[in-house]
């Protein structure tokens, strides 16, 4: 009896939250960013993904949640897919089974962790052993912030200078590998946002003046946060990403439309953080594009911070995140 080989693989990944933010791109079709970023990889949300390829398919299949994907998501997946098709130099259809652990209405982009958990997966299972500045490039061009959930921990994003987006993929801060930093997502709002990052993006950089002045000041926001790292200084950090958001929230203001991902609870968390530095706790906030915040603290405060917020009216649910992993291969025994 003639035993094909099994071209199935699975791989996890965790979702990541900016603290010197991506915002814009240089290059749509490849994802290549305006300026470099850095994040967190967190260990309580992640996506898992099974990738099989076989000849007996003639097109993708795409299962989530345990249920098909619409038409457009298969059509995103098979994009994807031919990516990785292109780089192995087969044609084989595959069947793509996907399991988000992700709260999305807790502002979560489960994009980040999707790509990073694809890219792993399939490469793996149409039998390339890429290394993870391959595997991170390959995922920045699913979703850009993809390519830093291919590492653990504290994460650069290199912006990169090349067209072809070969010097654009993350690295993990080795400085800040250890860190134990506390980060509380604060769930405000469950309902869709009305503009994606994707193109929020898109217009701030085609229509924001203020875009300019957000280019202008981010690369020093990295250094300095990179800086706080290596010192370990939490306060220098949690003011750079604190400033760092605001800047990026500002763009939104002046594009054309223009358009605000913050809602008033998202204020009363703003000032309920701004309120617990006034009586000695280091906690500071960063916002992604949607109304939902994370809070930054560190371990001794966490209780003081999750009582403080907890009390507030408008807010659904807090969950509590540290430092995690990256890419994991689930072995498919395991299964
Ligand atoms: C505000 O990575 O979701 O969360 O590359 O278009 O898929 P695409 O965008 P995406 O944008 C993330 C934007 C952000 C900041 C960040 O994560 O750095």
């Amino acid at each position: 009896m003639k035993v094909g080989l099994l071209m199935r693989a699975t791989a996890r990944a965790f979702t990541n939250i900016a603290l010197i933010k991506y915002w814009g791109k240089r290059d749509e079709t490849l994802f290549l960013p305006m300026n470099s970023s850095l994040s967190l990889t967190l260990d309580k949300f992640y996506t898992t993904t099974s990738v099989e390829f076989c000849s007996c398919l003639s097109s993708d299949v795409f299962v989530i949640n345990n249920q098909l994907g619409d038409v457009k998501e298969v059509n995103k997946i098979t994009r994807f897919l031919d990516k990785v098709r292109k780089l192995s130099g087969k044609s084989l259809k595959a069947v793509v089974n996907t399991t988000n652990n992700v709260p999305t209405a807790a502002g979560f982009a489960s994009s980040a962790s999707g790509y990073a958990a694809l890219a792993a997966a399939a490469t793996k299972a149409i039998g390339m052993n890429l290394n993870p500045d391959s595997l991170s490039r390959l995922a920045r061009q699913g979703s850009g912030s993809a390519c830093r959930s291919i590492h653990g921990g504290l994460v650069e994003w290199q912006k990169g200078e090349k067209e072809d987006g070969t010097d654009s993929f993350a690295k993990p801060i080795e400085e800040g590998q250890d860190w134990d930093i506390s980060i509380f997502s604060v769930q405000l709002t469950s309902e869709p946002k009305a503009v994606s990052s994707r193109d929020g993006m898109k217009r701030t950089v085609e229509t924001s003046p203020f875009y300019s002045g957000w280019l202008a000041g981010v690369e020093k926001d990295l250094l300095l946060a990179k800086e706080a790292i290596k010192t370990r200084d939490f306060a220098l950090l949690g003011n750079i990403v604190e400033g760092n958001a605001l800047k990026m929230h500002a763009t939104t203001l002046g594009a054309d439309p223009p358009f605000m991902y913050w809602s008033s609870a998202t204020m009363d968390v703003i000032h309920e953080v701004q309120t617990l530095r006034t009586m000695g706790i280091q906690a500071f906030f960063t916002i992604d594009a949607g109304p939902n915040v994370k809070v930054l603290c560190l371990p001794k405060d966490e209780q003081i911070v999750y009582d403080v917020l907890g009390k507030l009216a408008k807010v659904e649910d807090i969950y509590l995140c540290h430092q995690g992993p990256g890419i994991t291969y689930i072995s498919n025994s395991n299964r």
